[in-house]
């Protein structure tokens, strides 16, 4: 039995791995306490940091932080401690979206079939072209297992699933570019100039004069162009991910099985992005459910395939996400400096 409180140090690694996570526009919508005893942390969504516009039933803010949930999973085993997760424990406090008790010793083999916690600092947004080269079929079907061993569906595409969520994608990427008050959401959350501890970088952008058959995110609000100065890949490796409900808990089950999926992803050398434009719309995403199986709610699209890393992001400084008013660091026996 491991029932030793986590020490501050602890504390801290956990709240960095988990805020290293993605988000909807690095808006790191997430704040995270130790519990009352010490032996796990709570996991709060920050309506601060929400995005009304683009995700006004916060959807997108509850899989950033079920992403951030997994990755406070994966750092527990990392510290030894296996993570008992408990989804919207509290129906009196809507923000508390989870609780990771970290009490008992990790199981001896790693959970996710590997260890994930060195792809948690490698794993980053790569919005650049992919090579023209398939994803291993071996590859796809871990991923696949993956995704349901969070409680979601990975559907990976083939050819003419590829084309129909191009053009959902496409199609609401350029009604979004026609929405100005959008567009100004979005913009608000570029930081092309200043240094920030959010948003988006100049360098993680992406080529902003776009190849129309890959239509990546604008965020500039540039045109669709029809002759871009770099080619994406012909034919790109897409894959959806669903989940049976469309509630705050399965929104953040799709989280986590997302990180999950993208972990793995890089600890296989590959890459990723996430096309989210049809998910914003309630008709394209409608169209976004497979017409064969036509179950299920589609939560994102993921664009999968080898080629640069992506560059790394900021993240907000550890104090400003772990809220410690009140923790007592046990092991040095005394109230700790926060
Ligand atoms: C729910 C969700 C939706 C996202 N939608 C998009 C998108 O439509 N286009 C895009 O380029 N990136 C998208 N992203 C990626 C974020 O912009 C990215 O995670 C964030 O900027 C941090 O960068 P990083 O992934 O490199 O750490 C999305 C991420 C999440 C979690």
């Amino acid at each position: 039995m491991t029932e030793q409180s986590l020490s501050l140090e602890q504390l801290r690694l956990l709240a960095s791995a988990a805020g290293a996570a993605p988000s909807l526009h690095n808006s790191q919508p997430w704040r995270f306490t130790p519990m009352p005893d010490s032996l796990g942390v709570q996991v709060y969504t920050d309506p601060d940091r929400a995005v009304p516009l683009t995700d006004p039933d916060g959807r997108a803010l509850h899989i950033s932080v079920g992403a951030a949930l997994f990755n406070l999973r994966v750092a527990g085993l990392r510290l030894g401690r296996d993570p008992e997760v408990r989804l919207l424990p509290e129906r009196d406090e809507p923000h508390l979206a989870g609780t990771v008790r970290l009490s008992r010793p990790a199981p001896s083999s790693p959970p996710y079939g590997r260890d994930l916690f060195e792809a948690i600092w490698q794993r980053h947004s790569s919005r650049q072209p992919f090579a023209n080269r398939d994803v291993p079929e071996v590859v796809l079907g871990e991923l696949t297992a993956a995704a349901l061993g969070e409680g979601a569906v990975l559907s990976v595409l083939e050819e003419d699933g590829v084309r129909r969520v191009l053009s959902l994608t496409g199609d609401a990427e350029r009604r979004t570019h026609a929405d100005l008050a959008r567009m100004a959401e979005t913009r608000a959350w570029l930081r092309l100039e200043a240094p920030a501890a959010d948003g988006i970088p100049a360098a993680a952008l992406g080529p902003q004069d776009h190849d129309a058959r890959v239509p990546m995110r604008g965020f500039t609000g540039r045109t669709l162009s029809t002759s871009p100065s770099q080619r994406f890949e012909a034919l790109p490796q897409l894959a959806t991910l669903s989940t049976h409900g469309d509630l705050p808990a399965d929104w953040l089950r799709a989280g986590q099985a997302l990180q999950r999926i993208w972990l793995l992803a890089t600890a296989h050398g590959l890459r990723a992005s996430v096309l989210h434009q049809a998910v914003e719309w309630p008709d394209t995403r409608w169209g976004l459910r497979d017409p064969a199986e036509g179950v299920g709610h589609v939560q994102l699209v993921l664009r999968l395939g080898y080629g640069p890393p992506g560059p790394a992001t900021p993240r907000r400084p550890v104090d400003e996400i772990l809220d410690l008013t009140g923790f007592r660091d046990a092991r040095v026996g005394g109230e700790s400096s926060c």
